[in-house]
């Protein structure tokens, strides 16, 4: 694996080594787990080159101390990203992508960024879409890779390709879980065990919820649901089900059209998101 900390010497690369290949690029913010490396894998099976980014982008964090307490794991995602395969990881620090001073780009995702964690954390999808626009800019892949852990980002990230007209396909890849149904994520670093075991109480109730729509109007069987995850120490930020194209919330399920469960929620001063694609 080539280790490039600056954008120039990676762009100089690729206008060498990238001609006539399938470039695939996995943005991350490191702490790296079995939900990226499932990118990784997909991407390396459709692509010719993989190519993994590794930037904790300050930008989308609505508060110091949740950036400060952000998971820094770099030598050993180094590690996974050699073991599993990857060709190049892009790993630069923030003066090679922002200049000083430089302000988040505002975008107008309009539903899209002003629902869910568009309300909860202002800006962090400026901030998202400011870093990605970049990275994607600078790597000018085939295809790039998320997971739909994040799917309201996933859908913001196919809007700005839209709006920007950048000429990388977007692809949003299922959900990587434990055993225990909990959504793998780098913050579950941030969790001891018990902590964990809660945290697997989210995904659960999910599927709870998702079973009860049969019966149960959307409005009783949300108010029911945050009842007993209350009741187990987890706090919650929101917890909606949403049509999926427009990030509208929904208050019936139009067969018709595709919806999720999303949830965020605390455990143990964790902030945790997931969401259930029913
Ligand atoms: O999902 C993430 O890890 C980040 O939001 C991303 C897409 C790498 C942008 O910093």
């Amino acid at each position: 694996m080539i280790i490039f900390e600056n954008q120039n010497d990676l762009q100089l690369y690729l206008q060498n080594e990238g001609i006539n290949k399938k470039i695939g690029f996995i943005p991350t913010m490191g702490a790296l787990h079995d939900g990226h490396i499932s990118l990784i894998k997909e991407s390396s099976k459709k692509c010719d080159l993989t190519i993994c980014s590794i930037f904790i982008n300050p930008t989308q964090f609505n508060n110091k101390e949740d950036l400060d307490k952000y998971p820094k794991t770099l030598e050993q995602d180094i590690l996974l990203l050699k073991k599993n395969e990857c060709d190049i990881l892009y790993s630069p620090e923030k003066s090679d992508l922002y200049l000083a001073g430089e302000k988040v780009t505002k975008y107008n995702f309009k539903n899209l960024g002003d629902v869910l964690e568009g309300i909860y954390r202002p800006n962090h999808f400026n901030g998202v879409a400011t870093i990605v626009e970049k990275l994607l800019n600078i790597v000018k892949a085939d295809y790039a890779y998320f997971g739909l852990k994040d799917l309201q980002q996933t859908m913001i990230i196919k809007e700005l390709v839209r709006l920007k007209k950048i000429n990388t396909k977007i692809i949003g890849l299922a959900t990587v879980r434990e055993e225990n149904g909990l959504a793998k994520s780098s913050r579950n670093k941030l969790l001891n065990l018990e902590g964990k075991k809660t945290a697997s109480l989210i995904y659960k109730e999910l599927l709870l919820i998702s079973s009860s729509l049969q019966n149960n109007d959307i409005d009783s069987t949300l108010i029911k649901a945050k009842e007993k995850l209350i009741k187990n120490n987890i706090s919650i930020e929101y917890l909606e089900i949403i049509e999926i194209n427009s990030f509208k919330i929904s208050r019936s399920i139009n067969s018709s059209k595709k919806h999720a469960i999303c949830i965020a929620a605390y455990v143990n001063g964790v902030r945790l998101i997931d969401n259930l694609i029913l």
